[in-house]
């Protein structure tokens, strides 16, 4: 049987492993000594270190920086370097945030990955923008921002997007720490504020500069697959001609890429994530027309839910395929194999998890980022994002990977259902005086 240093028999690891345990465990005991890293910690309040502030509206940084540990180090179930010894035969992860003592200290990002044409995007989004100024910014301004990356394969500027979307540029003059702070991070974001919000049934526009909503925009590469590079091509070679997925609806290039990029390069690389608590996914032909009828950031918090989605569904086999059951059945057994006795999913008697089908559409979904950028999560991102014959052949977006992921660590209880805000009809227009209902993807 495997020893639990297992490691040692390959050498090229072994002359690494000294220096990983090092950083690991002075990580680590930072990580203790401040009374973090186990699962359900609480934080207090800001941290006025990494705090900046954007007209009353302030971020600071709250990740534990686990994901930045070099590869492998805390992303086993049974790495040494763990502060514990893995405690049962379910997988378990390593929080990469605290949960915030004060529910009003919560904070969420909707990450929109913006692929091809400005004129495709800006068709999109200028069909349903009057009804985020309308709905959803107004309602969720307070503890949520947008940040929109856009294709450096297409964007050269954000001028006209500011523009079209009705944003002003933050006075970097009077918000200097701020407009530096998201310069550099990541590939360098401007930041805007909409302030010109709609009073419906009326239709009434009003400023509200005090209290606008934060986009983050920036010009992004995003980064593409290896086997483009073996073929000798480039990326903007694939892009022009008639690349197809083998299964599913035979999707594009770029549909394939940017829908599956949520679900592990999006943890993988975006820093300015660290600032906050909540990842959120919203299409950008999502339709709102009532009024949020919750604090979606805030109930999150206080219920301590890892997931919340808006509507459960069934795909087809020809979009999941057997690369689904095996990517996982490879993770479970590799982990096993370093634990050296054998791990289950923790949801792995649930209906949802044990049928490959089970997906939520991710049109309006969202996460927790301790969960979702802990080094055990990652890992598993890893072996879904590389796995072979599965995103580029049955067209796997990121509604494959939801399911998946959660039932790895959790066993439904901390799932928030909100499919109640979605009305699925949309032929007869807005339901008359239903205000719970709040929107639309058609
Ligand atoms: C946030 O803090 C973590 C932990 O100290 C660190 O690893 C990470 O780089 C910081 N993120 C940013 C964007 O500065
Ligand atoms: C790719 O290009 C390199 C350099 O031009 C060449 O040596 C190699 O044979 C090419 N490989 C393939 C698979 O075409
Ligand atoms: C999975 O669920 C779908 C939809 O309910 C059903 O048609 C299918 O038979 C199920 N598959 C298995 C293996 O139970």
């Amino acid at each position: 049987m495997r020893q639990k240093q297992g490691w040692s028999w390959k050498p090229l690891i072994a002359a690494w492993r000294p220096l990983q345990l090092l950083i690991a465990a002075n990580i680590l005991a930072l990580c203790l000594a401040e009374g973090s890293g186990h699962s359900g910690e609480v934080v207090d309040g800001p941290d006025p270190a990494t705090m900046f502030e954007v007209q009353g509206r302030t971020f600071w940084n709250k990740s534990l920086g686990l994901d930045q540990l070099p590869h492998g180090v805390l992303g086993h179930q049974c790495s040494s370097s763990r502060p514990e010894s893995h405690p049962t035969e379910f997988l378990t992860y390593t929080p990469n945030r605290r949960w915030p003592a004060n529910p009003s200290d919560g904070r969420s990002a909707i990450v929109m990955a913006v692929g091809g044409e400005p004129e495709r995007f800006y068709t999109r989004i200028e069909g349903a923008w009057y009804e985020w100024q309308g709905y959803f910014a107004k309602a969720i301004r307070q503890n949520t921002v947008l940040i929109l990356l856009l294709d450096a394969n297409f964007w050269t500027e954000v001028e006209t997007l500011g523009e079209k979307l009705h944003l002003e540029r933050l006075d970097c003059t009077t918000h200097r720490r701020t407009c530096d702070l998201a310069a550099r991070m990541d590939q360098g974001y401007t930041v805007f504020t909409l302030s010109l919000f709609i009073q419906y049934p009326e239709g009434r526009k009003y400023f509200e500069p005090q209290e606008p909503f934060i986009i983050f925009a920036g010009i992004k590469d995003f980064p593409h697959p290896f086997w483009i590079d073996r073929r000798n091509q480039t990326e903007a070679e694939v892009l022009v001609s008639d690349w197809k997925t083998d299964k599913c609806n035979r999707a594009n290039y770029a549909y394939t890429k940017f829908t599956n990029w949520y679900s592990y390069h999006m943890f993988d690389e975006l820093r300015i994530l660290d600032y906050f608590d909540f990842w959120w996914k919203v299409d950008d032909d999502t339709r709102w027309f009532g009024d949020l009828p919750l604090d979606i950031t805030r109930k999150l918090v206080e219920e301590r839910r890892i997931f919340f989605h808006t509507a459960v569904f069934y795909d087809p086999w020809s979009c999941v395929g057997p690369s689904l059951a095996q990517s996982i059945e490879l993770f479970l057994d590799m982990e096993s194999d370093l634990c050296s006795r054998p791990l289950r999913a923790v949801a792995f008697d649930k209906e949802w998890w044990t049928n490959d089908t089970y997906i939520y559409l991710s049109e309006f979904v969202g996460g927790w980022l301790g969960m979702y950028t802990s080094p055990e999560l990652l890992e598993y991102g890893r072996i879904w994002n590389y796995y072979p014959y599965a995103m580029w052949t049955w067209r796997w977006g990121d509604q494959q990977f939801w399911t998946k992921a959660n039932g790895l660590f959790d066993d439904g209880s901390g799932i928030l259902d909100l499919s109640y805000l979605k009305q699925h009809d949309p032929s007869g227009g807005p339901p008359k005086g239903e205000t719970s209902m709040m929107f639309y993807h058609g």
